[in-house]
């Protein structure tokens, strides 16, 4: 088995773009819903896989904001989902130490639902074997336009707004920035997931689409992030060390 090598550098924050569950279901003659239900089945072994692989933070993104203009069936099952996982799901996820974070526009969501996920997330606070951040009616851009009005509506000097600061008002705050984003289904764009987080992500893009993205293939994903050179802008000590050295040579 793959996972019985030891993986190096294993990300402390992995976020996936969920995306091809039209796709799969398409493929198969079945609605679109049937995709999104596929998907949501995949949850919970990737959840499960990212803790043992000793990911601490798993970041799905499961409905954006320009997700409320698909059909209305749709929109109404991708709702009924995020509530089936809160009342079917959240007793287990808590009992296996799993802490609910939830990254979007709350307010735009029904308000039962916005009590069950306040609830799901006041209830696993405490807990510390992995985070998984819901990603639900976000947007990149909306993240820094909201950041910005609460900034302003507590009366910030601008002299004080810096990145730390911008960081503190995002709805990751508190949290490193995603190391690894993973995208399914090929598709070669971002569209917008985590912009102000992901100036340093390493990106992983698999043709697969979310429903078939299996523990192996995160294990694949991993690996690749383990052999990436991270520079951060930066230049690495090795090149940095032989740089002095050639400029010796010169000098002799
Ligand atoms: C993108 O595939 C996927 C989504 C818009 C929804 C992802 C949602 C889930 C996997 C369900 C999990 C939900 C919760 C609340 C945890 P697409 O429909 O755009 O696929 P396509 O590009 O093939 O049409």
């Amino acid at each position: 088995m793959a996972e019985e090598k030891t993986l190096e550098n294993v990300p402390r924050h992995v976020a996936i773009i969920m995306d091809g569950n039209g796709r799969w279901a398409k493929a198969r003659g079945l609605p679109r819903l049937a995709g999104h239900r596929a998907g949501t089945e995949n949850l919970r072994p990737i959840l499960e896989a990212s803790a043992e692989f000793g990911i601490e933070i798993l970041t799905i993104w499961a409905f954006s904001t320009e997700n409320w203009s698909r059909p209305e069936v749709e929109v109404r099952g991708l709702l009924r989902i995020l509530q089936r996982m809160i009342q079917r799901d959240l007793g287990e996820l808590h009992k296996q130490g799993v802490q609910l974070r939830y990254l979007g526009r709350l307010d735009r969501l029904p308000e039962g639902l916005q009590k069950q996920v306040l609830d799901a997330i006041e209830l696993t606070k405490d807990n510390d074997r992995i985070v998984l951040n819901v990603a639900f009616d976000y947007g990149g851009r909306e993240e820094i336009v909201q950041a910005v009005q609460h900034i302003i509506r507590d009366g910030i000097p601008a002299e004080d707004v810096d990145e730390a600061l911008l960081s503190s008002y995002m709805y990751t705050a508190g949290q490193p920035d995603p190391d690894l984003i993973i995208r399914t289904s090929g598709e070669l764009r971002t569209s917008g997931f985590m912009l102000w987080q992901s100036a340093y992500s390493e990106y992983y893009i698999t043709p697969t689409f979310w429903p078939d993205f299996d523990k192996e293939e995160l294990y694949r994903a991993l690996e690749a992030f383990g052999q990436r050179d991270r520079r951060f802008g930066g230049i690495k000590d090795d090149y940095g060390s032989s740089r002095q050295a050639r400029k010796g040579k010169d000098k002799a």
